[in-house]
């Protein structure tokens, strides 16, 4: 990431100085520990925000224009607030009028600005780089015009931004987590009541390593509103049949899972119970590194994993071989794939002596098969969003 300094003096030469208010914000990435696909059944998820950001430098102006320069693709875009509307033309583009529609509706006018980004978060690599951009503009936007909201608020904002303007039906954890991660913290979030608590994620054996296989495939978006569908589907089945409200699969135990799940569709009692295992292996992980157990936490990521393969089936062989090879490594206590699927990441905890040989193994035995070198990130849990800088 380039420094500051540089960063200021690009943003000069881009924009005349409007005298008003600037300054410099960022948005990390996340990789979910735990509790795939849960987020939107109302469950609970185990993320941590990482240490890639989105770095965005803004000015106020005197009118509703907004300006943004993407630095790592050199793309400009320019839109007016008095006018905001899903452009098909530019998608990226909807992530910045998304969020500053968004906190317009909250009854917040918002004044136009300059902007410039850049990002070293890999894209469609399920790291959340989407969140990343809406939550630095949401940060921006609102430290900017001196508004007073909430992380948990810019989070919500954000997440309903994706949903209307972008048109991705996501859950709320990624958005959460680059709101309100904290350093050598994951972040526990119980997606029903939005409650959360910080579960320390720090020791000196133990490692969590991101393998990126590079896969990205076109079908996430519609296979995830199907998944969400399947879901709901199901909890009205256990609403039918229990004597109490089902709002969610969250609602549901395992015991009542087995006792019904043969008059569900086979594949719906599948995605069901996913959903319902899962919730209970982040609630047993969580409580697992509160007391530095590390082996039961990397247990519970294998088994998360063939859950998200073999009944939720949003893997794909790529993952399932990242997954493999980390598995036959020494000092390897977890992996599994990471975000919505079918490409992208996955997670894995080490110990900490064995992070070379890992990356050195992975890199091989993953270009040999695949023939694509797959890229390795080393993160501690990073700092959620935050202000670098304000100048007036
Ligand atoms: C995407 C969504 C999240 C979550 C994950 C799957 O990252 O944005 O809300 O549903 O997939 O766990």
């Amino acid at each position: 990431m380039q420094d500051l300094n540089k960063l200021w003096k690009i943003f000069k030469e881009k924009y005349t100085d409007t005298g008003l208010a600037k300054g410099a914000f960022s948005a990390p990435g996340r990789v979910n520990l735990i509790g795939e696909h849960t987020d939107y059944n109302d469950g609970f998820v185990l993320p941590m925000a990482i240490e890639k950001y989105i770095v965005m430098l803004g000015q106020l102006r005197n009118d509703p224009l907004v300006q943004a320069f993407d630095l790592g693709y050199k793309v400009k875009i320019k839109f007016s607030l008095d006018r905001l509307y899903p452009s098909k033309k530019d998608a990226w583009t909807n992530y910045l009028m998304g969020v500053m529609d968004e906190i317009q509706k909250t009854g917040h006018p918002l004044q136009g600005a300059n902007l410039i980004f850049i990002s070293n978060i890999p894209q469609r690599a399920g790291l959340s780089s989407s969140a990343a951009l809406e939550v630095v503009t949401a940060l921006t936007a609102t430290k900017l015009n001196l508004l007073e909201i909430k992380p948990v608020k810019i989070a919500h904002l954000c997440r309903r931004a994706e949903n209307n303007f972008v048109g991705v039906a996501c859950g709320i954890m990624d958005q959460y987590v680059s709101c309100l991660g904290k350093k050598n913290h994951a972040l526990f979030i119980n997606c029903r009541i939005n409650d959360y608590e910080l579960v320390p994620f720090k020791d000196q054996n133990y490692q969590i390593v991101i393998c990126n296989s590079k896969i990205q495939r076109g079908l996430v978006n519609s296979e995830y509103n199907k998944r969400r569908e399947e879901c709901k589907t199901a909890a009205e089945f256990f609403n039918h049949k229990l004597k109490r409200e089902i709002r969610a699969l969250r609602d549901i135990t395992i015991d009542e899972y087995r006792k019904y799940q043969g008059e569900l569709p086979k594949v719906i009692a599948r995605r069901a119970r996913h959903v319902i295992s899962e919730n209970y292996r982040v609630q047993i992980g969580v409580q697992a590194l509160r007391e530095g157990n590390f082996s039961t936490f990397g247990q519970l990521m294998i088994e998360s994993h063939q859950s998200l393969r073999d009944d939720y089936e949003v893997s794909c062989t790529e993952l399932d071989l990242l997954v493999d090879l980390a598995l036959k490594q020494e000092g390897v206590l977890g992996a599994r794939m990471t975000g919505a699927g079918f490409g992208g990441c996955t997670v894995n905890l080490l110990r900490r002596e064995y992070i070379d040989a890992f990356e050195k193994t992975i890199k091989q035995g993953y270009k040999k098969i695949t023939g694509i070198l797959p890229d390795i990130y080393v993160t501690p849990p990073a700092e959620g969003a935050k202000v670098i800088e304000l100048k007036q």
